[in-house]
């Protein structure tokens, strides 16, 4: 069995929130090379996109190893010192705690861990998100596993036949369920439309315990209780021999979809599938984007990355992406491009409210009354 664990983490931006520094990316590089000659790791994979750096670690360590967790943690150090070395924007963003307590999740950093025995081949693709959400893979991973106008292989492969287990997260309850498709698809669509508190957490074969793709779910807001940056999701997914093909798995961003968590995480964009070249969010702190890092998982070695999503292929993608965007941002500060209140309320929304509480009267006072409360 071999652990594939991706963490990440915005450990500080250059310039604002757009990219990462090349100097924390080596910094990031030194610390799980270390690792990796030490065989503490087997392999592994510096990424990112935008002002995110993911580790993409092989292991025999299974999920939620207090070691691999504490390479994660202290490599994410390291980078934190090369950005406030350099002033870098936001610098520590993510790291909600001062010290490592066993496990990364509800530290801060994004995780997405899957154990499994690796086939006779094992394509798999990590998708890593800024500038968005974890909610922001219920769509594509649904059309994935569960749409045929996405997947011929649910009809053509008599082996995809069954159907998938998808199992969600209520994120403001906490609790985890389970749904079959397709017979139960209609349940599962009424959670997984309402992104931004029911989440895609993992998704199985009929009854199985292996996950075929697993995503990470950790909302920082929820954790630290106000904004900070916005938990920009990873998800990983294994490909082909009775699981979607790797064209089918990608094919899933070709109709960009409305994501939270541009500017200020705050607003309301579409979902941009990019190449690495292109991962750099810019215009209004994005578009939101998605780049697609592919490997050959080999004895656990990762042969890789190819840049899945650097094909002209995608480019009416990026374009039909591009037109979204500037339909949104003609509403300016107006929903639905920003946030309804509600998910303000858990941001931004309380301190406005605080200054200006007193001045809401009853609306059946006097106006005379109403103007002597300003
Ligand atoms: P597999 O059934 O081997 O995954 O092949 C299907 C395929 O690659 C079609 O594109
Ligand atoms: P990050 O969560 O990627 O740091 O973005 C913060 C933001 O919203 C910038 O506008
Ligand atoms: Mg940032
Ligand atoms: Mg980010």
């Amino acid at each position: 069995m071999i652990t594939l664990s991706v963490i990440k983490a915005d450990t500080g931006g250059f310039v604002g929130h757009s990219a990462v520094h090349p100097d924390m990316m080596q910094a990031a590089e030194a610390q799980l090379k270390e690792r990796k000659e030490q065989g503490i790791i087997i392999d592994y994979q510096v990424a990112r996109v935008g002002d995110d750096i993911a580790l993409i670690m092989t292991h025999r360590h299974g999920a939620d190893s207090e070691l691999v967790h504490r390479i994660a943690w202290e490599t994410f150090q390291a980078t934190t010192e090369v950005a406030k070395r350099l002033k870098l924007y936001g610098a520590g963003q993510d790291l909600l705690k001062d010290a490592f307590a066993g496990n990364v999740k509800g530290m801060g950093p994004g995780v997405a861990e899957m154990q499994f025995e690796e086939r006779p081949s094992e394509p798999v693709i990590i998708f890593l998100g800024d500038k968005t959400s974890p909610g922001a893979w219920n769509l594509p991973v649904f059309r994935m596993f569960a749409d045929p106008f996405n997947t011929p292989g649910l009809v053509i492969d008599p082996k995809m036949h069954d159907g998938f287990d998808f199992e969600i997260m209520d994120l403001r309850e906490n609790k985890i369920a389970r749904f079959r498709t397709p017979q139960e698809s209609y349940d599962l669509l009424m959670f997984i439309g309402s992104p931004n508190r029911f989440v895609i957490r993992n998704v199985y074969l009929p009854g199985g315990t292996e996950p075929v793709a697993s995503t990470s779910t950790q909302r920082l807001s929820l954790i630290a209780g106000k904004y900070v940056g916005k938990d920009d999701p990873v998800l990983i997914v294994r490909c082909q021999s009775g699981l979607p093909a790797v064209g089918e798995v990608l094919e899933a961003f070709t109709q960009p979809h409305l994501v939270e968590g541009w500017m200020r995480g705050s607003h309301c964009g579409p979902l941009m599938p990019v190449g690495f070249e292109q991962a750099n969010t810019s215009r209004f702190d994005g578009p939101p984007r998605v780049v697609a890092y592919g490997f050959q998982v080999n004895r656990g070695r990762l042969v890789g990355p190819r840049d899945m999503f650097g094909d002209p292929g995608f480019d009416r993608a990026r374009q039909t992406a591009l037109e979204m965007a500037e339909m949104m941002r003609r509403m300016g500060p107006f929903e639905p491009h920003r946030l309804p209140l509600e998910e303000m309320e858990y941001t931004a929304m309380p301190q406005v409210m605080r200054k200006v509480q007193h001045r809401f009267q009853p609306a059946d006072q006097d106006a005379g009354e109403a103007a002597g409360a300003r």
